[in-house]
């Protein structure tokens, strides 16, 4: 993938892949060429096109900021070539034309597709069958009301079909305009299945040129896979 999109395979595709070989194990089931999995503020599209690469979804549904969309697209198209890209990935803005779309994946004869879709539009995510999304280092960046949005989209997902979230994020984390948003606070419900939470090993640290190589992240960050409760 690194190689196709001519950039380095650096410790912004390998958390990737820990991320992907970690949550295999502990849901194996979830991943198949069938399944639609969702990556919400994805970067250079690195988990997108490795949950498809490796054959652990079908179909990616992928939230982003229009800017950084276009940026995940742009590598996206890297990574599949021109010809598969115009066939393979939509971007959608309504629920008339999401459901066109997840149509048409139904009679996709095991061909990969991406549904892209910004961020101003993630309501449409309730119409996906989404069963696994990822947010990895992305809510850190949100403020609470667009956290409790994504959540809320999840929630009425799971309302229809068992789905997991994996959310990587800092413990705690101050915005630019003095927010401090905390991990612990994001509206997890009690009735949620936690079914890892823990300090993420590969996310503590992260390396650089310069002595002494490694570096601890501003601050602890936490991983936790659930099975969303409604
Ligand atoms: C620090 S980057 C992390 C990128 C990647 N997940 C990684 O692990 O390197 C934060 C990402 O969150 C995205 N993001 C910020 N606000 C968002 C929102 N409201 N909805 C979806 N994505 C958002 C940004 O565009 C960016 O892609």
């Amino acid at each position: 993938m690194a190689d196709r999109q001519g950039r380095a395979y650096d410790l912004d595709v390998l958390r990737q892949v820990l991320t992907l070989s970690f949550t295999k194990q502990m849901s194996r089931d979830s991943f198949s060429p069938q399944a639609t999995l969702c990556v919400i503020g994805d970067g250079f599209a690195s988990l997108t096109a490795l949950l498809l690469a490796s054959g652990s979804a079908g179909r990616v549904v992928l939230v982003n900021l229009t800017k950084t969309l276009l940026v995940d697209l742009w590598y996206l198209r890297l990574w599949m070539g021109a010809y598969e890209f115009e066939g393979a990935v939509n971007l959608v803005t309504d629920a008339e034309g999401l459901h066109q779309v997840l149509a048409a994946g139904e009679d996709s004869n095991g061909w990969r597709s991406v549904v892209a879709i910004q961020a101003e539009h993630h309501a449409l995510l309730r119409h996906c069958p989404i069963g696994m999304a990822f947010n990895v280092v992305s809510m850190q960046e949100m403020d609470p009301p667009v956290i409790a949005g994504y959540f809320d989209d999840l929630r009425a997902i799971a309302g229809k079909r068992p789905t997991l979230f994996y959310c990587c994020n800092r413990e705690e984390k101050m915005l630019p305009d003095g927010t401090v948003t905390r991990f612990a606070n994001y509206p997890w419900w009690p009735g949620d299945q936690i079914l890892i939470d823990e300090l993420c090993p590969w996310h503590q640290h992260y390396y650089a040129a310069r002595p002494p190589f490694y570096r601890p992240y501003d601050g602890p960050i936490r991983h936790r896979l659930v099975r969303l409760s409604v």
